[in-house]
Protein backbone atom coordinates (compact mmCIF):
# COMPACT_ATOMS: atom_id res chain seq x y z
CA UNK A 1 0.00 0.00 0.00
CA UNK A 2 1.38 3.21 -1.45
CA UNK A 3 -0.06 5.96 1.27
CA UNK A 4 0.58 9.88 1.61
CA UNK A 5 0.26 11.21 5.15
CA UNK A 6 -0.40 14.67 5.13
CA UNK A 7 0.65 17.53 7.86
CA UNK A 8 3.38 15.49 9.71
CA UNK A 9 5.30 18.20 10.35
CA UNK A 10 3.99 22.05 10.93
CA UNK A 11 5.11 24.85 9.23
CA UNK A 12 7.11 25.91 11.94
CA UNK A 13 8.36 22.23 13.16
CA UNK A 14 9.78 22.30 9.11
CA UNK A 15 11.67 25.90 9.16
CA UNK A 16 13.53 24.14 12.08
CA UNK A 17 14.40 21.70 9.99
CA UNK A 18 15.44 23.53 7.62
CA UNK A 19 17.52 25.74 9.69
CA UNK A 20 19.23 22.79 11.60
CA UNK A 21 20.32 21.41 8.07
CA UNK A 22 21.64 24.88 6.47
CA UNK A 23 24.92 24.54 8.95
CA UNK A 24 24.83 20.77 9.17
CA UNK A 25 27.23 18.37 8.12
CA UNK A 26 26.67 16.81 4.95
CA UNK A 27 28.62 13.65 4.23
CA UNK A 28 29.02 11.80 0.89
CA UNK A 29 25.55 9.58 0.97
CA UNK A 30 27.95 6.22 -0.21
CA UNK A 31 29.05 6.24 3.26
CA UNK A 32 26.13 3.54 4.13
CA UNK A 33 25.25 2.29 0.70
CA UNK A 34 25.60 -1.87 0.30
CA UNK A 35 27.56 -3.26 -2.86
CA UNK A 36 23.57 -3.01 -4.62
CA UNK A 37 22.93 0.68 -3.96
CA UNK A 38 26.84 2.52 -4.21
CA UNK A 39 26.91 2.58 -7.85
CA UNK A 40 23.56 4.24 -8.52
CA UNK A 41 23.54 6.19 -5.10
CA UNK A 42 24.64 10.22 -5.73
CA UNK A 43 23.59 12.32 -2.64
CA UNK A 44 24.84 13.98 0.28
CA UNK A 45 23.41 12.92 4.02
CA UNK A 46 23.90 12.91 7.70
CA UNK A 47 26.61 10.90 9.67
CA UNK A 48 24.85 7.95 11.80
CA UNK A 49 25.11 9.71 15.13
CA UNK A 50 24.83 13.41 14.08
CA UNK A 51 23.74 15.71 16.57
CA UNK A 52 21.64 17.44 14.19
CA UNK A 53 20.14 14.41 13.22
CA UNK A 54 19.39 12.93 16.28
CA UNK A 55 17.12 16.30 17.72
CA UNK A 56 15.67 16.63 14.39
CA UNK A 57 14.92 12.78 14.10
CA UNK A 58 13.68 13.13 17.68
CA UNK A 59 11.16 16.02 16.52
CA UNK A 60 10.00 13.52 13.84
CA UNK A 61 9.56 10.37 15.53
CA UNK A 62 7.47 12.32 18.17
CA UNK A 63 5.10 13.44 15.34
CA UNK A 64 4.68 9.86 14.03
CA UNK A 65 3.43 8.76 17.44
CA UNK A 66 1.09 11.69 17.08
CA UNK A 67 0.00 10.92 13.82
CA UNK A 68 -3.38 8.74 13.61
CA UNK A 69 -2.83 7.85 10.03
CA UNK A 70 0.41 6.70 10.41
CA UNK A 71 -0.23 4.50 13.15
CA UNK A 72 -3.26 2.77 11.53
CA UNK A 73 -1.19 2.25 8.12
CA UNK A 74 1.93 1.60 9.74
CA UNK A 75 1.67 -0.78 12.96
CA UNK A 76 4.63 0.58 14.07
CA UNK A 77 6.50 -1.68 16.09
CA UNK A 78 10.31 -0.65 16.01
CA UNK A 79 11.10 2.84 13.90
CA UNK A 80 14.62 3.23 12.53
CA UNK A 81 15.73 6.76 13.97
CA UNK A 82 15.06 9.10 10.66
CA UNK A 83 18.16 9.58 8.43
CA UNK A 84 18.56 12.72 6.40
CA UNK A 85 19.41 13.49 2.78
CA UNK A 86 20.17 16.29 0.52
CA UNK A 87 20.16 16.28 -3.67
CA UNK A 88 21.30 19.21 -5.63
CA UNK A 89 23.41 19.70 -8.88
CA UNK A 90 21.61 17.09 -10.81
CA UNK A 91 22.11 14.48 -7.80
CA UNK A 92 19.85 11.80 -7.98
CA UNK A 93 19.41 7.43 -6.28
CA UNK A 94 18.97 4.91 -9.47
CA UNK A 95 16.70 2.50 -8.84
CA UNK A 96 17.72 0.01 -6.05
CA UNK A 97 15.68 -1.59 -3.26
CA UNK A 98 15.77 -0.90 0.77
CA UNK A 99 18.35 -3.53 2.85
CA UNK A 100 15.86 -5.26 4.00
CA UNK A 101 17.51 -5.11 7.77
CA UNK A 102 18.87 -1.90 9.60
CA UNK A 103 21.03 -1.74 12.25
CA UNK A 104 20.45 0.76 14.63
CA UNK A 105 24.16 2.50 15.21
CA UNK A 106 25.79 2.41 18.98
CA UNK A 107 22.92 -0.48 19.49
CA UNK A 108 22.71 -4.11 19.44
CA UNK A 109 19.14 -3.26 17.84
CA UNK A 110 18.07 -4.56 14.09
CA UNK A 111 15.10 -3.68 12.33
CA UNK A 112 13.26 -5.71 9.61
CA UNK A 113 12.46 -3.13 7.23
CA UNK A 114 8.53 -3.65 6.18
CA UNK A 115 7.57 -0.06 5.38
CA UNK A 116 9.55 2.97 4.07
CA UNK A 117 8.68 6.99 4.30
CA UNK A 118 10.08 9.91 2.86
CA UNK A 119 9.31 12.79 4.77
CA UNK A 120 9.59 15.72 2.28
CA UNK A 121 11.35 19.39 3.92
CA UNK A 122 12.08 21.17 1.12
CA UNK A 123 8.78 23.05 -0.94
CA UNK A 124 8.29 21.45 -4.41
CA UNK A 125 8.67 24.92 -6.03
CA UNK A 126 11.98 25.08 -4.20
CA UNK A 127 13.55 22.30 -6.99
CA UNK A 128 13.21 20.96 -10.12
CA UNK A 129 12.84 17.27 -10.53
CA UNK A 130 13.76 14.90 -7.03
CA UNK A 131 10.25 12.71 -7.66
CA UNK A 132 10.34 9.50 -5.70
CA UNK A 133 9.57 6.80 -8.18
CA UNK A 134 8.09 3.75 -7.23
CA UNK A 135 7.45 0.81 -9.33
CA UNK A 136 5.03 -1.86 -7.66
CA UNK A 137 1.91 -4.33 -9.23
CA UNK A 138 -0.01 -1.34 -10.41
CA UNK A 139 2.40 0.22 -11.97
CA UNK A 140 5.00 3.64 -12.06
CA UNK A 141 4.03 6.55 -9.41
CA UNK A 142 5.72 9.57 -8.97
CA UNK A 143 5.60 11.32 -5.97
CA UNK A 144 6.56 14.67 -5.13
CA UNK A 145 4.64 16.49 -1.35
CA UNK A 146 4.27 19.66 0.12
CA UNK A 147 6.86 20.08 2.88
CA UNK A 148 5.99 18.61 5.70
CA UNK A 149 4.51 15.83 3.95
CA UNK A 150 5.55 12.20 4.17
CA UNK A 151 5.01 9.35 2.12
CA UNK A 152 4.82 5.51 3.21
CA UNK A 153 5.63 2.93 0.98
CA UNK A 154 6.42 -1.31 1.08
CA UNK A 155 10.18 -1.44 1.52
CA UNK A 156 9.74 -4.19 -1.13
CA UNK A 157 9.29 -2.23 -3.73
CA UNK A 158 12.03 -0.79 -6.28
CA UNK A 159 12.61 2.85 -6.26
CA UNK A 160 14.54 5.58 -7.25
CA UNK A 161 15.29 9.84 -6.70
CA UNK A 162 15.41 11.43 -10.06
CA UNK A 163 17.58 13.89 -11.12
CA UNK A 164 17.78 17.47 -8.64
CA UNK A 165 18.49 20.09 -11.72
CA UNK A 166 17.50 22.68 -10.06
CA UNK A 167 17.59 24.41 -5.96
CA UNK A 168 18.38 21.34 -3.21
CA UNK A 169 15.89 18.66 -1.96
CA UNK A 170 15.93 17.61 1.70
CA UNK A 171 14.18 15.01 3.17
CA UNK A 172 14.56 12.89 6.24
CA UNK A 173 13.68 9.01 5.37
CA UNK A 174 12.27 6.74 8.01
CA UNK A 175 12.19 2.62 7.96
CA UNK A 176 9.74 0.83 10.01
CA UNK A 177 9.13 -2.21 11.10
CA UNK A 178 5.79 -3.73 11.26
CA UNK A 179 3.46 -5.34 13.77
CA UNK A 180 1.87 -6.96 10.82
CA UNK A 181 4.71 -7.89 8.36
CA UNK A 182 2.38 -8.54 5.13
CA UNK A 183 1.31 -5.64 3.19
CA UNK A 184 -1.42 -6.39 1.92
CA UNK A 185 -3.19 -7.53 5.91
CA UNK A 186 -2.13 -4.03 6.88
CA UNK A 187 -3.56 -2.92 3.72
CA UNK A 188 -6.79 -4.52 4.87
CA UNK A 189 -6.49 -3.02 8.83
CA UNK A 190 -6.12 0.31 7.62
CA UNK A 191 -9.48 -0.02 5.25
CA UNK A 192 -11.31 -1.63 8.38
CA UNK A 193 -10.66 1.23 10.70
CA UNK A 194 -10.25 4.24 8.42
CA UNK A 195 -14.27 2.83 7.86
CA UNK A 196 -14.80 2.04 11.07
CA UNK A 197 -13.82 5.73 12.02
CA UNK A 198 -15.73 7.56 9.64
CA UNK A 199 -19.11 5.09 10.61
CA UNK A 200 -18.42 5.80 14.49
CA UNK A 201 -20.84 8.35 14.97
CA UNK A 202 -23.84 5.51 14.52
CA UNK A 203 -25.03 3.87 17.55
CA UNK A 204 -24.97 0.54 16.69
CA UNK A 205 -24.40 -2.86 17.99
CA UNK A 206 -22.56 -3.50 14.57
CA UNK A 207 -20.43 -0.82 14.96
CA UNK A 208 -18.90 -2.84 17.87
CA UNK A 209 -19.00 -6.17 15.90
CA UNK A 210 -16.72 -4.42 13.13
CA UNK A 211 -14.28 -3.40 15.85
CA UNK A 212 -14.40 -6.70 17.81
CA UNK A 213 -13.69 -8.04 13.78
CA UNK A 214 -10.21 -5.19 13.80
CA UNK A 215 -9.30 -6.59 17.04
CA UNK A 216 -9.31 -10.02 16.30
CA UNK A 217 -7.71 -9.69 13.18
CA UNK A 218 -5.20 -7.83 14.54
CA UNK A 219 -4.73 -10.07 17.41
CA UNK A 220 -4.53 -13.00 14.62
CA UNK A 221 -1.36 -11.18 12.92
CA UNK A 222 -0.02 -9.16 14.90
CA UNK A 223 3.67 -10.03 16.42
CA UNK A 224 5.08 -7.70 18.93
NI1 LIG B 1 15.54 3.79 -0.97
Amino acid sequence: MLLSVPDVLTAAQVNECRQALESAAWVDGRATAGYQAAPVKDNMQLAEGDPIAKSLGAVIVKALEQSPRFISAALPLKVVPPVFNRYSGGQTYGGHIDGAIRSVAGTAHRVRTDLSATLFLSAPEDYDGGELVLEDSYGTHTIKLPAGHMVLYPSSSVHHVSAVTRGARLASIIWIQSMVREDHQRAMLYNLDTSIQELRAIQSPAILRLMGVYHNLLRHWAET
